[in-house]
């Protein structure tokens, strides 16, 4: 009930009276009133006032089941959400989720994460308060080797979202990254449950750094928060509901092609590298070469000395020749 309450005050202008969440929800006045009571104490703002009725004025910084619900305009992402204050790693517990039978489009959330993960084994420092850390779990009925291209669909879908919410200029590093003044801002960590042509779930796990922080010291030329390079205060669930809109968008048109083509250009005019002078880091052998955009699969495009390569994010890593983009 809390959230319907929370969505009935969100979408109305002006005052809703108690009457009106009665019949809204079937409930008695005195339940209403338990109801904004625990939300005022939650930290809401609501303002009460005799023969008018309630109206929210402040929400408070939290990412709770109940606020992400009622700000969710999406249609199926997000229809079950986990929210944890702690948890080791929401990708390591949406993948338990999933063994338990959550439905795809499920979204796991978490203020502090004790164990946050990154790619090829380094840790994602979670600290409580200071990002965004959450997992969406799909059950796409996909080839294993078409879901690497599901890092390109979060990529796109961050960085929209970043530049619809906040206005600043964010960018992708491919694959995996959203940068903002050449530091990341975001990383992103797809991992695939599958059997040979079968794929059982993927978990898209996006860590988005938001709040100014220090960072340790290996860190600090390459990462960077959303209020860090400019004086903004970002709300997190927003931002959050704004990326679970986008990724539905992106991700539906992933589904019609089962490829990128159908935003492609969008993605390459975001794409960090894009003309670049940079350098291929595969296991095989590192060479350079300048980044000419991605093909319908979601391959960079690398011009070397052997000619036009395409780069399978899986294998590989990119970094810019004079520094991390
Ligand atoms: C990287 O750039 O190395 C990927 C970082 C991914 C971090 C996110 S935070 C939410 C989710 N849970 C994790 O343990 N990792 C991802």
């Amino acid at each position: 009930m809390k959230k319907e309450i929370l969505r009935f005050l969100r979408e109305t202008e002006g005052y809703v009276s108690g009457q009106q969440l009665c019949d809204h929800l079937g409930v008695s006045r005195t339940a209403v009133w338990k109801v904004i009571q625990k939300l005022m104490e939650e930290g809401y703002q609501i303002e009460a006032v005799r023969n008018k009725g309630y109206r929210l004025t402040e929400s408070p910084d939290i990412l709770g089941e109940a606020e992400l619900s009622s700000i969710r305009k999406t249609r199926w992402l997000g229809s079950s959400i986990y929210f944890y204050q702690e948890i080791d790693s929401t990708n390591t517990q949406a993948k338990r989720l999933a063994e338990e039978g959550a439905p795809h489009g499920s979204v796991v959330v978490a203020e502090v994460q004790t164990g946050g993960r990154g790619r090829r084994g380094r840790n994602w420092v979670s600290a409580g308060g200071s990002g965004i850390w959450f997992s969406l779990l799909l059950r796409p009925e996909i080839l294993p080797d078409q879901a690497s291209m599901l890092t390109l669909v979060a990529a796109m879908a961050v960085t929209k979202a970043i530049r619809r919410v906040t206005s600043l200029d964010a960018m992708i590093k491919w694959p995996n990254d959203v940068v903002l003044e050449g530091k990341k801002v975001c990383g992103i960590l797809t991992e695939l449950s599958a059997q040979i042509d079968f794929v059982n779930h993927i978990i898209v796990g996006i860590g988005i750094n938001v709040r100014r922080q220090e960072f340790p010291p290996e860190l600090e030329k390459v990462a960077t928060a959303l209020e860090q390079e400019r004086q903004l205060h970002v709300d997190r669930a927003s931002l959050l509901g704004k990326v679970l809109e986008e990724f539905e968008f992106y991700y539906e048109k992933y589904l019609c092609t089962l490829d990128v083509s159908l935003f492609r250009e969008e993605y390459q005019e975001l794409l960090v590298n894009y003309g670049r002078q940079i350098q291929v880091l595969d296991p095989s052998g590192a060479y350079e070469g300048v980044a000419r955009g991605i093909n319908e699969r979601g391959e960079l495009l690398v011009a070397c000395d052997r000619g036009l390569r395409a780069v399978n994010s899986g294998e590989v890593s990119v970094r810019g020749i004079y520094g991390y983009t």
